[in-house]
């Protein structure tokens, strides 16, 4: 096993350039003009496993972006089978003058690697490739059975795979699922995560007069829909950070005293967060800690909201339209489709007379929670121990991955949570980065969690 580290460590250079050469798409998703570059990081992929020595290498076409399968299926009689799920999809990286490089011209400062999905995910899919790879460079063959599925829609919400799925269940079949799309709890802190949020997104949408109007001339009589939209927005929770949309903390499942005081050993100080955030004090909901708003608590945040004059100087308009995009984050257990119409509801609740409104779902995704008990979770415990030199937590993670339940539902499996990210790795904002330590330990831990499952 030695031979496989030393193999690893001798190739970091290498590693990150190849990195580099996979962070250069710009594969953002929800861009209809960046469709082609989607397209090519999907033929990228699929280059690269083909080249690792990965069998059945296909992309898959999607009514969206495509989705690429590979297999090995080699390891022999009684060895598990074990589904690696990634994506190659992006963020938009917006606002692009904010980032001290470009995007999609990656870059190292420090221990680390800058680029838009250099932490999410395109990075830590890279971890398996490489830890694969080592694999089969040194042994000529891989410990377990390994099927691979790196999506390109992700980041919108995992829209055409679950379609996938039910389609390919034989294709699919496995003992577990692994992903490496979380964060680890801090820089020396390795973690598994057993629960993610959920996410149901919806866009409103008020019009007023049946045109732009001159706010001298016309302020003061009628609605203005801007106005009404804020005045909506500010009903939507309280002063102490209660969501006040009728039947909407329902299903939530309560977090059990045991997890609270796991959560309050993790090292964690208000104080030094609020400080990183650059904030003078911390806002949630009143009665939780900051880690029990982030891990187990549904939210509700207005992502963008526009309308009327946004130029620079000054425009006296008063405007026909608003608009404003609001998320929920969901816990287990919330259904998507159940917030979106509580949410729809309410908003026509609140809605004055003098608008019209229009309320629709953008994506969702469902709250998950992953057994912690597992042989499966064992390994991953064993494998970071090594690969990190330390014992890992367990964490829940604030963010979404849809496909987790799917997974469950439709295969049987249980997802495993291996993160190799950070929490302030900038994921979704400008800067984001990959720590390249992590990023080197991540491989080796994958590379030891394959011999780990094989030994089930
Ligand atoms: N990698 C994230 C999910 C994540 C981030 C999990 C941090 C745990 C900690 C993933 O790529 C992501 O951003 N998902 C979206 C899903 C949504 C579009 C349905 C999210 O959470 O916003
Ligand atoms: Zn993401």
């Amino acid at each position: 096993m030695n031979s496989i580290k030393e193999f690893i460590n001798g190739n970091k250079e290498r590693y990150i350039s190849e990195l580099k050469e996979f962070l250069k798409f710009p594969s953002i998703s929800t861009n209809p003009e960046n469709k082609k570059d989607v397209y090519q990081c999907a033929e990228y992929v699929k280059w690269h496993l083909d080249k690792i020595g990965m069998e059945n290498v296909t992309i898959y076409p999607t009514k969206g972006h495509p989705i690429v399968y590979a297999d090995w299926l080699n390891a022999g009689e009684g060895k598990p089978t074990i589904l690696i799920y990634g994506h190659y999809d992006v963020q938009p990286v917006d606002p692009v003058n904010l980032w001290t490089s470009p995007p999609f011209e990656p870059a190292i400062r420090g221990e680390n690697i800058y680029a838009r999905g250099s932490a999410d995910d395109k990075g830590q899919v890279f971890i398996h490739f490489k830890a694969l790879e080592a694999h089969f460079k040194q042994n000529d063959t891989l410990p377990v059975n390994i099927k691979l599925i790196i999506e390109g829609e992700e980041e919108i919400g995992s829209v055409n795979l679950e379609d996938f799925i039910a389609q390919h269940k034989d294709l699919l079949k496995c003992d577990v699922v692994v992903i490496s799309d979380t964060a680890m709890y801090d820089k020396d802190i390795p973690a598994i995560g057993y629960a993610l949020r959920g996410l149901c997104y919806m866009q409103v949408e008020l019009a007023g007069p049946n045109r732009d109007l001159h706010s001298g001339q016309f302020g003061g009589s009628v609605e203005n829909p801007i106005n009404a939209l804020a005045n909506m927005i500010t009903k939507l929770k309280n002063k102490n950070g209660k969501i006040l949309i009728d039947g909407f903390y329902d299903d939530v499942l309560p977090l059990s005293n045991k997890e609270k005081e796991e959560f309050k050993k993790l090292p964690f100080s208000d104080e030094k967060y609020a400080e990183s955030l650059g904030v003078a004090e911390l806002f949630g909901e009143e009665g939780y800690s900051t880690l029990e708003r982030i891990w187990a608590r549904p939210t509700l945040d207005c992502n963008g909201i526009w309308g009327g004059f946004t130029g620079e100087g000054a425009k006296t308009v008063l405007p026909s339209k608003a608009y404003a995009k609001i998320s929920m984050r969901l816990v287990p257990n919330q259904h998507p489709d159940k917030i979106e119409k509580l949410f729809t509801e309410f908003i026509y609740k609140i809605a004055p007379q003098s608008v019209k409104v229009k309320v629709y779902g953008l994506h969702h995704g469902k709250p998950a929670i992953t057994p912690v008990n597992s042989k499966w979770v064992k390994a991953a415990f064993d494998s970071l121990k090594k690969g990190f030199g330390k014992e890992p937590v367990f964490i829940r993670e604030g963010g979404s991955i849809p496909i987790v339940v799917t997974f469950k539902e439709l295969l049987g499996a249980d997802t495993v949570l291996l993160g190799f990210g950070l929490p302030d790795e900038n994921a979704h904002s400008p800067d984001e980065h990959l720590n390249l330590n992590n990023f080197q330990n991540g491989i080796i831990t994958a590379s030891l969690f394959y011999n780990e499952l094989a030994k089930l």
